[in-house]
């Protein structure tokens, strides 16, 4: 089973990047990135981004991650503030700790793009 499916499909991965976002927005170690960011047009592409690396349906059509973050100078703190907010998200979200870990290393897979290292 993928872990899109054993976390319970679309509504759990809507539930997880509405709450996340709200937790990121909130946090003045990295909101500041998002100013102006359209978050509607955000939300939307980090569900299908998700929801593609999850094994879910594949339906992105968004930039790869070192394309999409190459511009913002991002160091190591801003990507673990990032993480930090996410797997806060799933454990609020009553996640499974083993699909929690699962996705932490997903979210560290694309880290060196992100980063741009
Ligand atoms: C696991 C790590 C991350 C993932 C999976 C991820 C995912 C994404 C995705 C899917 C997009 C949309 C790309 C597009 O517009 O086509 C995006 C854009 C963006 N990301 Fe990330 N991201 C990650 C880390 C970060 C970090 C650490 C920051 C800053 C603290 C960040 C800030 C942004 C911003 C500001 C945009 C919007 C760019 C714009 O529309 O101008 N991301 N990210």
């Amino acid at each position: 089973m993928s872990i899109y499916e054993k976390i319970g499909g679309a509504p759990a991965v809507d539930a997880a990047v509405d709450l996340f976002y709200r937790k990121v927005l909130g946090d003045d170690r990295i909101s500041h990135f998002f100013d102006s960011v359209d978050m509607d047009a955000q939300i939307a592409k980090q569900k299908s981004f998700l929801t593609m690396v999850f094994g879910g349906p594949n339906s992105y059509t968004g930039k790869d991650m070192r394309e999409a973050h190459k511009h913002m100078s991002l160091t190591e703190e801003h990507f673990n503030a990032v993480a930090e907010n996410l797997v806060g998200t799933l454990q609020e979200l009553g996640v499974a700790e083993e699909d929690i870990n699962e996705i932490a290393g997903i979210a560290m897979s694309v880290k060196d793009d992100v980063l741009n290292k």
